[in-house]
């Protein structure tokens, strides 16, 4: 059993396994139903909890459809659906709950800290579908995506990151580390990613390149991704820090600076890019969107100790 909670604990050969499995699992599904399972079943009889404590779509619909392509099933339940969420009933039974029902157990949270707690008391599987931190799954198929369009190793590409530093940019930053790829990142001054990430980069003695003007940042990069200026967890002065991010909006303009780039996204988007690059032909962000069924598939094989 293991669990996935943050691309940094996981090693590299694992990584990079579950992106060949998940190539091979997307290979072979050619011809299969949405809810077919994959040849032998692998998690067949098994049972992924899943739990949101914010709102998903993606992430609630590839886990369903990524348990089931693997034979086993899915339940879906809300924190505040459940005695934990009211303080009726502590963190340790609920988990104690959970590992005697549920084979595997994947958290979307509001709180790193529930994370911790949660493995001390688990005996099954803890998958990270989104925490304050970081977005582990999201950034793992982000990666299948890029090597899957641009058909190369990401250690080949230059990648840039235009928005604010957010979850989903700590994973990307830690993806850098652990598959050595060039990372720029484009942020107003005060949007910096914390010092700790920067600090664990360094002590790997790995770097990754801050620009405060997106022109320097996305100039001739292989693919540019973004977020939300606002995240589900920000407690912040929505209209400052709209207007903060103004420079770094992303247009065609812009694009014109990557001429070989592409577009992704994790959804759900705000305004920092325009319409035209939302759906213009760099664009893959629905086939990103639906990757994280693939890759997923293939987390929850190392999850339960089948990947081979
Ligand atoms: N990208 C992502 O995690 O989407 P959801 O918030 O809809 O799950
Ligand atoms: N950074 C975003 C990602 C949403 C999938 C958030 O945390 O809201």
């Amino acid at each position: 059993m293991k669990h996935f909670i943050n691309l940094k604990d996981v090693k590299i050969n694992d990584l990079k396994k579950i992106l060949k499995d998940a190539k091979k699992r997307k290979y072979n599904r050619k011809n299969l139903g949405t809810l077919d399972a994959d040849k032998g079943a692998p998690l067949k009889g098994k049972i992924l909890i899943q739990m949101f404590e914010k709102p998903s779509l993606r992430t609630r619909l590839s886990f369903y459809l990524a348990i089931r392509q693997l034979g086993g099933g899915t339940i879906t339940l809300r924190s505040n659906e459940l005695h934990l969420g009211k303080g009726g009933e502590s963190l340790a039974d609920t988990a104690k709950i959970l590992s005697t029902y549920g084979d595997g157990f994947m958290l979307r949270t509001d709180s790193d800290k529930k994370i911790s707690e949660f493995i001390k008391y688990l005996k099954i599987p803890l998958i990270n579908g989104l925490s304050p931190s970081s977005h582990p799954t999201q950034v793992l198929s982000d990666i299948f995506t890029v090597e899957e369009i641009k058909k190369k190793p990401i250690s080949k590409l230059n990648i840039c990151w235009i928005g604010d530093s957010n979850n989903v940019l700590n994973s990307l930053i830690t993806a850098s580390v652990k598959f050595s790829f060039k990372l720029n990142i484009a942020c107003p001054k005060n949007y910096k990613p914390k010092k700790l990430i920067l600090d664990w980069v360094k002590k790997n003695k790995k770097k990754v390149n801050i620009f405060h003007d997106p022109k320097r940042a996305i100039k001739n990069v292989d693919v540019i991704f973004s977020d939300k200026v606002i995240s589900l967890n920000d407690k912040v002065n929505v209209k400052k820090k709209i207007k903060d991010f103004k420079k770094f909006h992303i247009n065609e303009k812009l694009l014109k600076l990557a001429p070989k780039s592409i577009f992704l996204h994790c959804l759900p988007r705000g305004n920092e890019v325009s319409e035209k690059v939302f759906l213009g032909k760099k664009s893959h962000i629905w086939q990103q969107a639906f990757n994280r069924v693939h890759v997923q598939k293939s987390i929850l094989m190392y999850c339960f100790d089948k990947l081979r």
